[in-house]
């Protein structure tokens, strides 16, 4: 009869977790931790070491997780770069059992196995559920690494006692599944505070045809909208770019790719069903051709060219008025060269939104094309908070910060 799996906490669901696992016999607990959390619908990607394998083979991981388990630093499935890639890849780490030598080599700054190495290129939260020996895990060396991995925020879930594998009774053994999934929650929460929550955002200078090998854009590099794209997936939201620019998305992006004004209303009002927050980024253009040509225009059939152009409807604004999205959030971005507040207040207004971030077009060491960004968000509600100039990435994440506590539960 089989077992029922250890129940996984909301959290959890969803998410992107590695499973770092070292050589000890509490490895096999680990196949049912793995396999309850990829029953709960997150995703799991397993690294070992050497050890490991001896204790659980590979394939029992790969059966349970439909992922191939990389044992070494020089094989990553797909990757070109396999010793970062989870590191890279995941939302949350669980090292189990973490033997004595492990973490060692992790207090250590080590990186020679896949193991250490993954955590050296982590950026996520990271537990750590220690098994080993009990005289081990009470030796001062082992109790400083111990101290020094807790001091640098990773989260240590304490051996239990017990029965250990050498027979006798003592402090050592792999705490319990539903023990150190209540330790993974509690990682979770306090880092991905837009776990549940749907974002869509908006990034690029939309094209519109003039031929087919033509088109009328701007100079926008869509780099502010890849930034709050990715500081809203880090953070746990389900995040969808719908994009006229073509950058590599981050990880836990889904990227929809769109060119036209047209196409990108037509997304946003699929995308936006069920969302909470809608980041409108993107430099929609204000004008298009009237008439596209089929055939690409000749120089020689054409001694001059007069476009006729027609205006493009306001996207947020028709959004604005389809009750079906009115629960969603919407913020925009206002481009000004001066009076960022009153002309940001007016555009929040007309467009219908709930939040505006003006930014100064005229200051060349930001905007269009750069690392950094710099403006005001306006809220519709009358308040107001600067953003300094940062990174786009920075600012993304204030952004977010400011906004969360306005979104509904
Ligand atoms: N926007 C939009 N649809 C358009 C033009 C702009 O949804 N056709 C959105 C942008 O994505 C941005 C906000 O409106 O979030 C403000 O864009 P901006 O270019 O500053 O405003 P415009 O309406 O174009 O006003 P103006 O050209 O007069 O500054």
């Amino acid at each position: 009869m089989p077992l029922d799996p250890t129940p996984v906490p909301d959290e959890l669901r969803g998410l992107r977790i590695a499973l770092l696992i070292s050589g000890g016999i509490a490895a096999y607990k680990v196949v049912d931790l793995a396999s309850a959390l990829v029953q709960a619908g997150s995703e799991v990607r397993v690294a070992m070491t050497s050890s490991a394998t001896r204790f659980v083979g590979p394939p029992t991981f790969e059966g349970v997780t439909g992922s191939r388990v990389q044992t070494g630093l020089w094989s990553g499935g797909t990757s070109p770069e396999p010793h970062v890639f989870l590191g890279d890849w995941a939302q949350l780490i669980l090292v189990a059992p973490a033997t004595a030598n492990v973490v060692g080599r992790i207090a250590a700054g080590r990186s020679d196995d896949i193991v250490t190495a993954t955590l050296l290129a982590a950026r996520c939260p990271v537990v750590i559920a220690p098994a080993m020996n009990d005289a081990m895990w009470a030796k001062e060396a082992v109790q400083e690494n111990v101290t020094t991995l807790r001091r640098r925020g990773v989260t240590i879930v304490e051996p239990e006692s017990g029965h250990l594998a050498s027979g006798h009774v003592g402090t050592g053994r792999l705490a319990s599944s539903q023990t150190i999934f209540n330790a993974m929650a509690h990682a979770v929460r306090s880092r991905y505070d837009f776990a549940g929550r749907r974002v869509v955002v908006t990034a690029g200078g939309t094209r519109e045809p003039i031929d087919p090998v033509r088109f009328i854009s701007n100079y926008s590099s869509g780099k502010m909208g890849f930034a709050l794209a990715a500081a809203a997936a880090d953070r746990g939201a389900k995040v969808t770019l719908v994009s006229a620019a073509a950058h590599v998305a981050h990880h836990g992006v889904e990227i929809q790719h769109v060119d036209t004004a047209e196409e990108m209303l037509a997304e946003l009002r699929s995308q936006l069903r069920g969302a909470d927050l809608l980041l409108m980024a993107a430099a929609v253009g204000d004008f298009r051709p009237s008439r596209a040509a089929k055939r690409k225009i000749r120089r020689e059939e054409t001694p001059s060219l007069n476009l006729e152009l027609e205006p493009i409807p306001d996207l947020v604004a028709s959004l604005a008025g389809d009750e079906a999205l009115a629960g969603v959030f919407r913020v925009g971005f206002a481009a000004e060269d001066s009076d960022l507040d009153a002309k940001g207040v007016e555009k929040m207004k007309r467009k219908g939104l709930q939040a505006i971030i003006a930014n100064d077009i005229s200051r060349r060491d930001i905007g269009f094309g750069s690392e950094y960004n710099a403006g005001v968000l306006l809220f519709s509600d009358g308040t107001r908070h600067d953003l300094e100039k940062s990174t786009k990435r920075e600012m993304s994440d204030r952004i977010l910060d400011l906004v969360l506590p306005k979104l509904k539960r």
